[in-house]
C-alpha cells in the first residue's frame, strides 16, 4: 500500500469537508513514520484538528514531535506572511513597517491569493532545504472545492506579475513543485457515497485542466467492511430468508424480536452497506488511474485511536476492508 506516494517529498491531501481529510492525513503520516520515514504533517486551519487526532498539542506555528519520525505543525498565514516578507523585502525594518501596521497588513492580506501564496511558501521551506529534513511533508489542504484554486495560486501570481520580480520567481519555483508529479503527490480523500465519489472523479479532471497533472492516490474512508466472511454467505442467505428477515431495522428490532432475528437483521443491514460501498469503489476503480486505498469505518474509539488503527491498517500487509471479517 502507498506505492504511489512512497517517493514523494510533498503530499497534498484534499477532499470534501468532513470526509476525514485530517484523519487520513494524520494516518498517512503515522503509517509512513512507522515505516521509518521522517514525516511532517502540516495543517493550515485556524483550529487545529491534529492535536486531537495525534494525541499531542503545541503552539500554532511550532513544530511538535508526535512519535518517532512523526512531527506536526499548524501553519498560520500571519506568521507565514512575516516569513515570506522577510525573504523578499530589503530589510527587517521594512517588514516590520508592513506587519506592524494594521492598515498595510490588511492591505497585503486582502490582495488576491496572498494567504495561499504565503502558506505554500512556508510549506515549501520544509521540502526544499539541502539537508532533507523530512522524507515526506503531508499537507492537510482546505476542502476540495478550493484545492485546485489553492494549488493554482503560484501559477496565477506568476502570470499576474508576468514573471518579473522576486515574488514571481518564487511563485514559479512553488508552481514547479506542484506541477511535478515525481516530487509532489496529490491525494483525494472521499467516502464511498454518490456525491463524494463524483466530486473525486471531477477533481481528477479539474487538476488535469488546471495543473496538467492528476491524483496519485485516492483514500476511500469509512468503508463498511464485509460483516462476515464470504464462506458463510450461503448459510447466511438461507438463514435470513427462512426467518423472513428484511433490512429495515425499525421493523426488525421490535420488542418481540428474538436474538437470532436481531442478529440476522443487523447483518442483512451491514451487508447492504458493504455492497453499496463496493458499487462506489468499483466506480472509482473504473474511472481513476490513481492508487485507491480503502480505510475501514472504525467504531467507538477516541480520535487518536482511530488514527492509530488506520495507520496500522495501512501498514498491515495485504489486509483489506474485504478481508477484515475473515
Ligand atoms: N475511518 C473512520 N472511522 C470512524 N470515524 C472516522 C473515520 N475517519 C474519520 N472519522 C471521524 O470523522 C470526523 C471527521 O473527521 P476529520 O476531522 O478528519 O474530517 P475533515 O474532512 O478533516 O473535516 P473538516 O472538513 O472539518 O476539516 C472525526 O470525528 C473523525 O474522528
Ligand atoms: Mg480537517
Amino acid at each position: 500500500m502507498l506505492d504511489s506516494i512512497k517517493d514523494k517529498r510533498l503530499v497534498f491531501v484534499t477532499g470534501k469537508g468532513g470526509v476525514g481529510k485530517s484523519t487520513c492525513a494524520a494516518a498517512l503520516g503515522a503509517a509512513l513514520a512507522r515505516r521509518g520515514k521522517k514525516t511532517l504533517v502540516v495543517e493550515t486551519d485556524a483550529f487545529s484538528a491534529m492535536s486531537e487526532l495525534l494525541g499531542k498539542s503545541g503552539k500554532d506555528g511550532t513544530r511538535i514531535k508526535i512519535a518517532d519520525n512523526l512531527y506536526a505543525i499548524n501553519l498560520q498565514s500571519d506568521e507565514c506572511l512575516v516569513r515570506s516578507l522577510t525573504r523578499f523585502l530589503p530589510s527587517e525594518r521594512v517588514v516590520r513597517s508592513v506587519t506592524g501596521n494594521r492598515v498595510t497588513e490588511a492591505f497585503f492580506k486582502s490582495a488576491p491569493s496572498v494567504n495561499e501564496f504565503v502558506l505554500l511558501d512556508g510549506i515549501l521551506e520544509f521540502v526544499e532545504d539541502n539537508k532533507q529534513l523530512y522524507d515526506h511533508v503531508i499537507v492537510d489542504l482546505p476542502a476540495s472545492g478550493h484545492a485546485v484554486t489553492f494549488l493554482n495560486v503560484p501559477d496565477t501570481l506568476n502570470q499576474m506579475m508576468r514573471g518579473v520580480g522576486p515574488f514571481a520567481k518564487r511563485a514559479k519555483v512553488i508552481a514547479g513543485w506542484i506541477h511535478d508529479s515525481s516530487r509532489a503527490a496529490i491525494v483525494a480523500v472521499c467516502l464511498p457515497e454518490e456525491m463524494p465519489v463524483q466530486e473525486t472523479i471531477e477533481l481528477e479532471d479539474k487538476l488535469e485542466e488546471a495543473l496538467g497533472r492528476g491524483l496519485e492516490l485516492t483514500m476511500v474512508n469509512m468503508v463498511h467492511p464485509r460483516p462476515f466472511p464470504a464462506r458463510f454467505g450461503t448459510a447466511f442467505k438461507e438463514a435470513s430468508e427462512s426467518a423472513g428477515v428484511n433490512v429495515d431495522p425499525t421493523k426488525e428490532f421490535s420488542e418481540e424480536s428474538t436474538a437470532t432475528r436481531r442478529v440476522l437483521a443487523g447483518n442483512v443491514l451491514a451487508m447492504s452497506w458493504y455492497k453499496r460501498d463496493r458499487t462506489y469503489l468499483d466506480l472509482l476503480h473504473s474511472k481513476l488511474d490513481a492508487e485507491i486505498v480503502e480505510l475501514p469505518m472504525v467504531y467507538e474509539t477516541e480520535e487518536n485511536d482511530i488514527v492509530d488503527r488506520l495507520a496500522n491498517f495501512i501498514n498491515s500487509d495485504g489486509q483489506t476492508t474485504e478481508t477484515l471479517a475473515s
